[in-house]
């Protein structure tokens, strides 16, 4: 594989020295850009944003034009999967996802298939496809998935903000069917991954947005160890991530899933992580996104702290806790960016 021009985010997950700390944004394509609520309008829906690769690949190049950042992300979701394994994915404003036939027995598990990247989810690759040909090699390109576990919660829940009761209901009363329901989702998460390789993703991320909900044991079984399998059947062809929000308690075993690479909530000390762990994985994030409303000199001294914090070691690539929000003034972002890329190319 050809290097990227810019390959500080590539270094930076293998915790090689680089000119500058690498950044980017999760959500950095979204709703705070005014050029992409003008490209959803014209698009219909969000939905059909993500299946018309051309839209999906003009969202994801947005932000890249406005900033200076060190990776693009594939404009898509995490419920694509279970979008195309037939659940029926809906968005409601304001609300957030929701399904209308959630998973609730032992039959619907039975029933669900592994969908095929190449039929189901080909609008995915085509879009990874377009826009890696779009950067031509500028910067490294991020294809995604979400984690077993977080996809199975908003399948059995059926939508968002939930209270989990359901999922944990499984948890306690059927824990075998949960492994076979989490099984399914990591053969489907490797294949679909692997497919947004081969179409030219360079680094890949999965979110494991609400491991956080479980700890000791079942953390481990039910979050850890089918994103372990993933990792098992990807190898290391490319750099992996895993976002672990809300499991800086068990950083070790998050790092023991085999990925390079650890995302950050901004709940967990960086320092501390990175002694922790940063023998044997790179860390990314974890600024509060809340932050990004203070005013710019505030924001500019958060974002030092941060890297002071982390110290002088390769190994970090600067990012949000979680994603950006869609009150952000697109200005404050290019002032983090500017403010990441001066501060360590003067502490480098
Ligand atoms: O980071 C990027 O720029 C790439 C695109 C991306 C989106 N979703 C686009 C999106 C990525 C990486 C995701 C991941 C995702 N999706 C996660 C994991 C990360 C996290 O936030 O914890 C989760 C849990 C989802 C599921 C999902 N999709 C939710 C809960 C929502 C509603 C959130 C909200 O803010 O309303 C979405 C919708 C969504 N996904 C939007 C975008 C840009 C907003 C859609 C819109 O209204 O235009």
């Amino acid at each position: 594989m050809a290097v990227p021009e810019n390959d500080r985010f590539l270094r930076a997950l293998r915790r090689q020295p680089t000119d500058r700390t690498p950044i980017w944004i999760m959500r950095q394509a979204g709703r705070y850009l005014p050029e992409y609520r003008e490209l959803r309008e014209k698009a219909g829906s969000f939905l059909n944003l993500c299946r018309t690769p051309e839209y999906a690949c003009e969202a994801a190049l947005q932000p890249m034009r406005r900033y200076p950042l060190d990776a693009a992300i594939v404009f898509s979701d995490i419920l694509t999967i279970p979008d195309a394994m037939g659940l029926g994915l809906g968005f409601s404003e304001g609300a957030g996802p929701h399904f209308e036939r959630p998973v609730r027995s032992a039959a619907d598990i039975k029933a669900l298939g592994v969908p095929d990247p190449h039929q189901e989810l080909r609008y995915v690759n085509e879009a990874v496809s377009l826009l890696s040909r779009e950067i031509g090699g500028r910067v490294p390109v991020i294809g995604f998935a979400g984690s077993p576990w977080t996809l199975a919660t908003y399948m059995v829940e059926g939508r968002s903000r939930s209270d989990f009761g359901h999922i944990i209901e499984l948890l306690r009363s059927e824990p075998g069917q949960l492994d076979d329901l989490l099984s399914i989702l990591a053969d489907s998460v490797a294949l679909y991954l692997e497919a947004q390789i081969n179409a030219g993703a360079t680094v890949v991320m999965i979110f494991d947005s609400w491991g956080g909900i479980l700890d000791g044991e079942d953390y481990v079984r039910f979050s850890l160890q089918p994103v372990k399998r993933i990792m098992e059947k990807l190898g290391p062809v490319v750099p992996r991530i895993i976002f672990a929000r809300g499991g800086g308690g068990q950083l070790t075993e998050v790092s023991e899933t085999g990925c390079e690479a650890i995302g950050l909530d901004e709940t967990v000390n960086l320092r501390a992580a990175r002694e922790e762990v940063g023998q044997t994985c790179a860390l990314q994030g974890n600024l509060d996104p809340a932050l990004l409303c203070e005013d710019e000199e505030d924001l500019r001294a958060a974002a030092r702290a941060l890297m002071e914090n982390y110290g002088p070691y390769p190994g970090h690539i600067f990012n949000l806790g979680h994603g950006i929000t869609p009150d952000i003034d697109p200005d404050q972002l290019a002032c983090l960016i500017d403010e990441v890329h001066r501060f360590s190319a003067v502490s480098a």
